[in-house]
Protein backbone atom coordinates (compact mmCIF):
# COMPACT_ATOMS: atom_id res chain seq x y z
CA UNK A 1 0.00 0.00 0.00
CA UNK A 2 1.34 3.19 -1.02
CA UNK A 3 2.03 5.58 2.43
CA UNK A 4 0.58 9.17 0.01
CA UNK A 5 -1.88 9.41 -2.73
CA UNK A 6 -3.28 12.79 -4.23
CA UNK A 7 -6.25 12.78 -5.81
CA UNK A 8 -7.94 15.60 -7.79
CA UNK A 9 -10.07 16.88 -10.52
CA UNK A 10 -9.56 19.45 -12.47
CA UNK A 11 -11.15 20.98 -15.82
CA UNK A 12 -8.94 23.65 -16.70
CA UNK A 13 -5.87 22.95 -14.27
CA UNK A 14 -6.13 25.36 -11.24
CA UNK A 15 -6.30 22.25 -8.72
CA UNK A 16 -4.05 20.64 -10.48
CA UNK A 17 -1.13 22.96 -9.89
CA UNK A 18 -2.35 22.59 -6.04
CA UNK A 19 -2.23 18.96 -6.22
CA UNK A 20 1.45 18.95 -8.04
CA UNK A 21 2.88 21.45 -5.28
CA UNK A 22 1.68 19.02 -2.51
CA UNK A 23 2.72 16.09 -4.19
CA UNK A 24 6.07 17.65 -4.48
CA UNK A 25 5.95 18.60 -0.44
CA UNK A 26 5.60 15.22 0.30
CA UNK A 27 8.49 13.90 2.01
CA UNK A 28 7.98 9.92 0.77
CA UNK A 29 8.52 7.65 -2.42
CA UNK A 30 5.77 5.61 -1.89
CA UNK A 31 3.33 8.27 -3.13
CA UNK A 32 1.40 8.74 -6.69
CA UNK A 33 -0.71 11.24 -7.79
CA UNK A 34 -3.60 11.03 -10.12
CA UNK A 35 -6.73 12.25 -11.64
CA UNK A 36 -9.96 11.15 -9.97
CA UNK A 37 -10.94 10.12 -13.18
CA UNK A 38 -8.62 7.13 -13.36
CA UNK A 39 -8.99 6.40 -10.00
CA UNK A 40 -9.70 2.79 -8.77
CA UNK A 41 -9.85 0.54 -5.30
CA UNK A 42 -6.18 -0.48 -6.83
CA UNK A 43 -4.90 2.84 -5.79
CA UNK A 44 -4.73 2.70 -1.89
CA UNK A 45 -3.10 4.48 0.29
CA UNK A 46 -2.67 5.04 4.18
CA UNK A 47 -2.98 9.02 3.77
CA UNK A 48 -5.39 10.56 1.07
CA UNK A 49 -5.08 14.26 -0.51
CA UNK A 50 -8.13 14.83 -2.58
CA UNK A 51 -8.60 18.04 -4.48
CA UNK A 52 -11.56 19.34 -6.10
CA UNK A 53 -13.09 22.45 -7.59
CA UNK A 54 -16.11 24.39 -6.85
CA UNK A 55 -18.88 23.72 -9.50
CA UNK A 56 -22.42 25.06 -8.79
CA UNK A 57 -21.59 24.72 -5.06
CA UNK A 58 -20.19 21.23 -5.06
CA UNK A 59 -17.75 18.96 -6.30
CA UNK A 60 -18.20 15.88 -8.73
CA UNK A 61 -19.76 12.73 -8.35
CA UNK A 62 -16.52 10.91 -8.98
CA UNK A 63 -14.65 13.01 -5.65
CA UNK A 64 -17.90 12.14 -3.10
CA UNK A 65 -17.70 8.38 -4.57
CA UNK A 66 -13.89 8.32 -4.15
CA UNK A 67 -14.32 10.54 -0.50
CA UNK A 68 -17.34 7.71 0.41
CA UNK A 69 -15.02 4.89 -0.12
CA UNK A 70 -12.51 5.34 2.71
CA UNK A 71 -12.02 4.10 6.27
CA UNK A 72 -10.03 3.64 8.64
CA UNK A 73 -7.61 6.59 6.30
CA UNK A 74 -5.92 9.53 6.77
CA UNK A 75 -7.79 12.28 4.80
CA UNK A 76 -6.73 15.89 3.82
CA UNK A 77 -8.55 18.27 1.49
CA UNK A 78 -7.40 20.74 -0.81
CA UNK A 79 -8.88 22.86 -3.78
CA UNK A 80 -9.82 25.90 -6.07
CA UNK A 81 -12.79 28.41 -6.42
CA UNK A 82 -13.73 31.21 -8.29
CA UNK A 83 -13.96 33.49 -5.04
CA UNK A 84 -10.90 34.61 -3.77
CA UNK A 85 -9.56 35.53 0.04
CA UNK A 86 -12.86 34.27 1.56
CA UNK A 87 -11.99 32.06 4.11
CA UNK A 88 -15.74 31.70 5.15
CA UNK A 89 -16.29 30.50 1.91
CA UNK A 90 -13.09 28.25 1.87
CA UNK A 91 -14.77 26.38 5.16
CA UNK A 92 -17.77 26.01 3.05
CA UNK A 93 -15.60 24.30 0.29
CA UNK A 94 -14.04 21.92 3.00
CA UNK A 95 -17.35 21.04 4.18
CA UNK A 96 -18.17 19.88 1.00
CA UNK A 97 -16.09 17.33 1.11
CA UNK A 98 -16.58 16.70 5.05
CA UNK A 99 -20.23 15.84 4.50
CA UNK A 100 -18.92 12.67 2.81
CA UNK A 101 -16.10 11.66 5.16
CA UNK A 102 -16.91 8.35 7.48
CA UNK A 103 -15.85 8.89 10.74
CA UNK A 104 -13.59 6.32 10.94
CA UNK A 105 -11.05 8.30 8.96
CA UNK A 106 -8.46 10.93 10.24
CA UNK A 107 -9.17 14.29 9.15
CA UNK A 108 -5.88 16.19 8.37
CA UNK A 109 -7.45 20.17 7.19
CA UNK A 110 -8.45 21.13 4.29
CA UNK A 111 -6.48 23.67 1.85
CA UNK A 112 -8.57 26.01 -0.10
CA UNK A 113 -7.60 28.84 -2.97
CA UNK A 114 -8.64 31.13 -5.57
CA UNK A 115 -8.68 30.02 -9.38
CA UNK A 116 -8.44 31.48 -12.55
CA UNK A 117 -12.32 31.02 -14.64
CA UNK A 118 -12.96 30.64 -18.22
CA UNK A 119 -14.14 33.78 -20.12
CA UNK A 120 -17.62 32.94 -20.78
CA UNK A 121 -18.31 33.44 -16.99
CA UNK A 122 -16.77 36.97 -17.16
CA UNK A 123 -19.24 37.23 -20.32
CA UNK A 124 -22.34 36.11 -18.35
CA UNK A 125 -21.61 38.26 -15.28
CA UNK A 126 -22.02 41.56 -18.15
CA UNK A 127 -24.85 40.04 -19.50
CA UNK A 128 -26.52 40.23 -15.91
CA UNK A 129 -26.24 44.30 -16.36
CA UNK A 130 -28.94 46.50 -15.78
CA UNK A 131 -30.85 43.26 -14.43
CA UNK A 132 -28.58 43.34 -11.01
CA UNK A 133 -27.24 46.43 -9.82
CA UNK A 134 -23.75 47.57 -10.54
CA UNK A 135 -21.94 47.61 -7.42
CA UNK A 136 -22.50 43.82 -7.58
CA UNK A 137 -21.52 43.09 -10.64
CA UNK A 138 -18.22 45.39 -10.39
CA UNK A 139 -17.54 43.22 -7.77
CA UNK A 140 -17.84 39.81 -9.68
CA UNK A 141 -15.96 41.20 -12.14
CA UNK A 142 -13.36 42.44 -9.96
CA UNK A 143 -13.29 39.35 -8.11
CA UNK A 144 -12.72 37.54 -11.70
CA UNK A 145 -10.19 39.94 -12.80
CA UNK A 146 -8.16 39.33 -9.74
CA UNK A 147 -9.10 35.11 -10.32
CA UNK A 148 -7.01 35.37 -13.60
CA UNK A 149 -3.77 35.63 -11.55
CA UNK A 150 -4.61 32.43 -9.42
CA UNK A 151 -2.98 30.02 -8.20
CA UNK A 152 0.18 32.04 -7.56
CA UNK A 153 3.56 31.50 -6.28
CA UNK A 154 2.08 32.64 -2.83
CA UNK A 155 -0.88 30.42 -3.10
CA UNK A 156 1.51 27.54 -4.10
CA UNK A 157 3.72 28.18 -0.78
CA UNK A 158 0.58 27.74 1.08
CA UNK A 159 0.05 24.10 -0.69
CA UNK A 160 3.32 22.94 0.52
CA UNK A 161 2.77 24.40 3.96
CA UNK A 162 -0.51 23.09 4.53
CA UNK A 163 1.18 19.52 3.28
CA UNK A 164 3.68 19.34 5.87
CA UNK A 165 1.49 20.65 8.49
CA UNK A 166 -1.32 18.03 7.57
CA UNK A 167 0.67 14.94 7.48
CA UNK A 168 2.27 16.25 11.03
CA UNK A 169 -1.24 15.19 12.66
CA UNK A 170 -0.91 11.97 11.36
CA UNK A 171 -0.98 9.54 14.33
CA UNK A 172 2.27 7.70 14.41
CA UNK A 173 3.80 9.09 11.63
CA UNK A 174 7.23 7.05 10.90
CA UNK A 175 8.79 9.29 8.73
CA UNK A 176 8.45 12.59 11.26
CA UNK A 177 9.46 9.98 14.53
CA UNK A 178 12.65 8.79 12.75
CA UNK A 179 13.82 12.48 11.57
CA UNK A 180 13.37 13.46 15.13
CA UNK A 181 15.56 10.29 15.85
CA UNK A 182 18.23 11.16 13.76
CA UNK A 183 18.07 15.01 14.66
C1 LIG B 1 -19.42 25.50 -14.54
C2 LIG B 1 -18.63 26.18 -13.45
C3 LIG B 1 -19.19 26.29 -12.19
C4 LIG B 1 -18.49 26.93 -11.17
N1 LIG B 1 -19.05 27.04 -9.93
C5 LIG B 1 -18.39 27.72 -8.96
C6 LIG B 1 -18.97 27.89 -7.67
O1 LIG B 1 -20.07 27.43 -7.37
N2 LIG B 1 -18.26 28.60 -6.75
C7 LIG B 1 -17.03 29.13 -7.02
O2 LIG B 1 -16.43 29.77 -6.14
N3 LIG B 1 -16.43 28.95 -8.22
C8 LIG B 1 -17.07 28.27 -9.19
N4 LIG B 1 -16.48 28.08 -10.40
C9 LIG B 1 -15.07 28.46 -10.58
C10 LIG B 1 -14.14 27.24 -10.47
O3 LIG B 1 -14.36 26.56 -9.26
C11 LIG B 1 -12.67 27.68 -10.55
O4 LIG B 1 -12.44 28.26 -11.81
C12 LIG B 1 -11.71 26.53 -10.29
O5 LIG B 1 -10.43 27.06 -10.01
C13 LIG B 1 -11.61 25.56 -11.45
O6 LIG B 1 -10.67 24.55 -11.10
P1 LIG B 1 -9.90 23.67 -12.19
O7 LIG B 1 -9.06 24.61 -13.04
O8 LIG B 1 -9.06 22.74 -11.38
O9 LIG B 1 -10.92 22.96 -13.00
C14 LIG B 1 -17.18 27.46 -11.42
C15 LIG B 1 -16.63 27.33 -12.70
C16 LIG B 1 -17.33 26.71 -13.71
C17 LIG B 1 -16.72 26.60 -15.08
Amino acid sequence: MLKYLVVYASETGNTKKIADEIFYALPSDSKEEINVRSWNGRHDAETYFIGYWANRGTCSLEVIDLIMSLHGKNVAFFGTCGMGNDTEYYRQMENIGLVWLANDNTYLGGYFCQGSMPPMIKERYEEKRGRIDDDTIDRMIAIFDEGQKHPDRQDLLKANVFADTAIRKIPNNDSYTRLRDII
